[in-house]
């Protein structure tokens, strides 16, 4: 036995395949603005922190393309973000071209609500089918503090505008922060339901600006302790082919809620997700900053180009050893803004 062997040498465990060899990709998530009209205290680090110059920015007809490569290498679903995608001028026409592309069925977007009073009826008409809304208070002071500047009314409006153009099957998410809404999420829950929608709570994760943060993530079960009236014992269950949340059912039988643990556990297997920064980088996983430039394929309109990059990109797709790896470490340099979260 060499005595160089190091004294902790790490206990040997199962190889796990790679991901990408698992799961082929369906989902894709795009950013399509870094821009924000809030500045949420585990996102940005205050309100002036910049943006991409303009010259970066991806044109509708650019984000279009980009789909159609995508849908022809097997993506089904299509998530809107940013940033606020409602910032974005042209968000009605990039909905409406991606939800005309061949291959695609699903297209969602996911907002910080304060445009929806304006936009939610035109987003309806251009195909969008899903919405999912972050608030993480229903105190308008508390609401304001924590989006830098944000009016609560302006989301509740959102909401109310979102149900009245008919969207069903509305999601909201909640970051559970200590010492800060923890009090409130069985208020946020219970406000979901009575709008017909599944609340969601979220871990915060380590990435990006949150990093400074993590001190106030909640994990699973001290978010579970909160809404002890209102849920029974049963383990959340993931959802087939609707991301890493796994939703648990209420003691009425009827609501349930979902939980997004990115802080306690990696969600790797079975996930079929890459992510379209707002430059136009194909992005394998939120955890890390490797991504595969495309720019220059949707400037040319090259499709095949475009699945090619894909395969790259995919091939990159980390496991879930890295992901616990990098929530210590690399996940601090990604920037939720051009990625979305
Ligand atoms: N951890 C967990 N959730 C986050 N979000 C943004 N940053 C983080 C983070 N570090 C949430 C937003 C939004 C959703 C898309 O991601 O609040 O609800």
């Amino acid at each position: 036995m060499s005595r160089f062997l190091p004294v902790l040498a790490p206990a040997p465990r199962p190889m796990a395949a790679p991901v990408n060899e698992r799961v082929a990709p369906r989902a894709v998530r795009i950013s399509i603005t870094d821009r924000c009209d809030l500045a949420c205290v585990y996102c940005r680090p205050n309100r002036k922190d910049g943006y991409l110059p303009a010259a970066q920015r991806l044109t509708a007809e650019r984000w279009e393309t980009l789909v159609r490569g995508l849908a022809q290498r097997g993506i089904r679903r299509v998530r809107i973000t940013g940033g606020e995608p409602l910032v974005h001028p042209h968000v009605v026409d990039i909905v409406r071209a991606i939800a005309r592309v061949p291959g695609i069925d699903d297209v969602a977007l996911t907002t910080n609500g304060t445009r929806l009073t304006a936009l939610a009826p035109a987003l309806r008409d251009a195909g969008l089918r899903r919405v999912n809304v972050s608030i993480d208070s229903l105190d308008p002071s508390r609401f304001f503090r924590l989006t830098r500047g944000g009016r609560l009314s302006d989301v509740l409006d959102g909401v109310d505008a979102a149900r009245r153009a008919g969207f069903r099957d509305l999601k909201t998410n909640t970051v559970a922060l200590a010492g800060e809404n923890e009090h409130e999420l069985e208020t946020i829950v219970r406000w979901a339901w009575s709008l017909d929608a599944t609340p969601r709570l979220l871990e915060l994760m380590s990435v990006g600006h949150g990093a400074r943060l993590s001190s106030c993530t909640m994990p699973y079960p001290a978010m579970r302790a909160r809404l002890a009236a209102l849920l029974g014992d049963d383990d959340p269950a993931p959802e087939p082919d609707r991301g890493p949340a796994r939703y648990v059912r209420a003691r009425d039988g009827v609501h349930r809620v979902g939980f997004i643990t990115g802080a306690s556990e990696s969600f790797c297997a079975g996930c079929d997700r890459l992510r379209v920064s707002s430059d136009g980088r194909l992005r394998p996983c939120l955890a890390t900053n490797d991504a595969v430039d495309v720019t220059r394929e949707l400037r040319l309109g090259d499709l095949a180009g475009i699945g090619a990059r894909l395969d790259e990109a995919w091939a990159e797709k980390p496991d879930g050893e890295l992901w616990r790896g990098c929530r210590e470490d690399a996940a601090r340099d990604v920037d939720m803004r051009s990625t979305g979260g």
